[in-house]
């Protein structure tokens, strides 16, 4: 959980055709933490298994990861938030058995991301990202999510403006932009997503920001300059012939943006 506080909450209607943004630049710190030396945000690249062959969910993952990954992005789909079904807890728990140490996050394209909770703390997820549109009380979940011992994720669908989510940010670790329509791999990038990714990094240097949806090769630069550093990447990581090459070009554009 992050330790800085944000700016005085302002009102903003952001939209992904919004001009530049005009908050402060930094944020302030909170009185009680009084920490300036918070480290220095790091790119993460985590491919999303949604499009390998889940038969063999275990060995695509450790392929992955011996590839170099980051961590591994397991997109939860409940058929209701989106119109796709996937897989739920026991599959996570599972992998788990077979995977002990990698970062598990979740991305839970749920209806009701409250009720999944303490089953994916039990299943071993490391970061619970939700989105927030059906969600009535965002504080209450993310409370919950902490008090299982996991990190928090705020994910926003393509139509749902940045600052919906912006006084929340305070007590997430991660804001997961989406760069399609949730609910199938494959698809292609919307750049018009950027300055929602512009915006955060402007006004919170420290967040970690993750974009997902057709993001590769072709269309990291624009999403490491505008400043996301947790990079979904799933049929251009999982189908390339060599996926250790992907991974490293895409840590290297972010690492780039970063220095
Ligand atoms: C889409 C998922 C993404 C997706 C990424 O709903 O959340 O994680 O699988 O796959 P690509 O990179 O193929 O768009
Ligand atoms: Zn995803």
């Amino acid at each position: 959980m992050f330790t800085f506080r944000a700016p005085t909450l302002l009102s903003l209607t952001l939209t992904s055709t919004t001009a530049s943004p005009t908050y402060p630049k930094t944020r302030p710190h909170c009185s009680a933490c009084n920490n300036t030396n918070k480290m220095p945000i790091q790119a993460k690249i985590g491919p999303s298994i949604l499009n390998a062959d889940l038969a063999n969910l275990a060995a695509e993952s450790q392929k992955l990861l011996d590839n170099g990954a980051d961590y591994l992005h397991l997109d939860v789909m409940d058929g209701e938030f989106v119109p796709n079904l996937t897989f739920g807890h026991p599959m996570v728990k599972c992998l788990r058995n077979h995977i002990k140490e990698a970062f598990f996050e979740t991305h839970m394209m749920v209806q009701n991301p409250e009720q999944w909770i303490t089953p994916m703390a039990d299943a071993g997820v490391n970061l619970y990202t939700f989105h927030v549109e059906p969600v009535k009380d965002v504080c209450n979940v993310t409370r919950q999510i902490q008090e299982a011992g996991m990190k928090v994720g705020l994910a926003i669908k393509p139509g749902t403006p940045v600052n919906v989510i912006e006084k929340y940010i305070d007590v997430a670790d991660l804001v997961l932009v989406m760069t399609v329509e949730p609910g199938f791999g494959g698809q292609s990038f919307m750049g018009d997503m950027m300055p929602k990714v512009e915006w955060l990094r402007t006004n919170y240097p420290n967040l970690d920001i993750e974009v997902d949806g057709g993001v590769g090769p072709k269309t990291i630069d624009c999403c490491a300059k505008a400043g996301a550093n947790w990079i979904v990447s799933g049929t251009a990581v999982v189908g390339a012939a060599d996926q250790r090459e992907v991974i490293s070009e895409l840590r290297n554009v972010v690492k780039g943006y970063l220095n």
